[in-house]
């Protein structure tokens, strides 16, 4: 029976992916965590655990028994940079204490890694699994390092499961940090204002994913048989890639009055250090992936979906924007 602990789950992956869990696994059976309880927590089953206390981790793993861990606690690429000492902590040593528990515990995890592993010398167009990764930024380098965790756990009988996902799309819970946030925020944007300051140039363009996607990717792949996963650093993994002027032009089928401005920050340099088409044949061959959302599709459904009349101006944008 899974026993599934979620860390970092009230994020954006998080706010999801505790959803499907619950469906397909029950409700009790599934705990969520994180560093402070969330203002908006809607769960019964809660605990705060911080990911860089091991003792702390081992009595939760112990007291629910857990067999299974989504570890999504982490610090993002445009936060990372602005808190490289969290950071380094939360993404390294958090993971390396999940790694240690699971080991002990004989338990499966699930790992997200990123784009963010690859580099400005890492071809842009149809990025290959095995590739160069120079990482500009501090959160990349914890990536690879994580990716190298998890393939040297995998090695001494931990079933460490990862994905390299793309920027995520969704409606349910704000972005936190990340470079890719202003794919999110423009649909906000276009309902509330009818327009929107891109803090990246419109042709950036950079791989993505709409959370349908990414959660049942995610589900896939802890699911699937454990031969099946040969590659245990992490998986390249993608559905779309689009530039920032051309989701402007999908935006504006649907909202013709809707403009679009550019304000490039810090986070441009980040973005242009970034592939734009991910190479994931190898995750289609070994464990059957297949992305269902293009860009028509993300844009209809967001559009629909994103509830403007219960928002406040996003506290993760204020934060980012004070410190440009
Ligand atoms: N969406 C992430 C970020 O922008 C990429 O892993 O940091």
């Amino acid at each position: 029976m899974n026993k599934i602990l979620v860390t970092g789950s009230s994020g954006q992956l998080g706010s999801d992916l505790v959803v499907a869990l619950r469906q397909h696994y029950g409700m009790s059976n599934v705990i969520e965590s994180g560093w402070r309880i969330p203002s908006h927590n809607r769960s019964l089953i809660y605990e705060v655990l911080d990911v860089t206390d091991r003792t702390q981790l081992q009595k939760l793993i112990e007291h629910y028994q857990i067999d299974t861990i989504y570890h999504l606690a982490g610090v993002l690429s445009a936060k990372g940079e602005q808190h490289p000492d969290r950071c380094w902590d939360v993404n390294i040593n958090g993971l390396r204490n999940i790694l240690e528990v699971a080991k002990a515990f004989k338990l499966q995890v699930f790992f997200p890694s990123s784009i963010a592993v690859f580099g400005p010398h890492t071809p842009k167009l149809n990025t290959p699994q095995i590739t160069v990764e120079d990482p500009a930024t501090l959160y990349g380098i914890t990536k690879v390092a994580g990716e190298l965790l998890c393939h040297y756990y995998a090695q001494r009988q931990v079933d460490v499961r990862s994905l390299r996902l793309p920027g995520i799309i969704s409606y349910s819970a704000p972005p936190g940090g990340g470079t890719t946030d202003f794919a999110v925020e423009i649909f906000h944007a276009a309902l509330q204002t009818g327009t929107y300051t891109c803090f990246v140039r419109p042709e950036t363009r950079l791989p993505m994913m709409y959370i349908s996607d990414a959660i049942r990717a995610i589900l896939d792949i802890m699911q699937a048989d454990a031969a099946a996963i040969k590659i245990r650093s992490s998986y390249n993994i993608a559905a779309v890639s689009f530039s920032v002027a051309e989701l402007v032009a999908e935006i504006q089928k649907h909202l013709p009055h809707f403009t679009c401005d550019y304000a490039p920050d810090f986070r441009q340099a980040i973005a242009d250090s970034w592939p734009s088409v991910i190479d994931d044949s190898k995750a289609r061959a070994d464990w059957g992936w297949q992305h269902q959302y293009n860009l028509a599709a993300i844009v209809e459904e967001m559009l629909a979906k994103v509830d403007v009349r219960s928002e406040e101006p996003g506290v993760e944008r204020q934060e980012i924007g004070a410190l440009r």
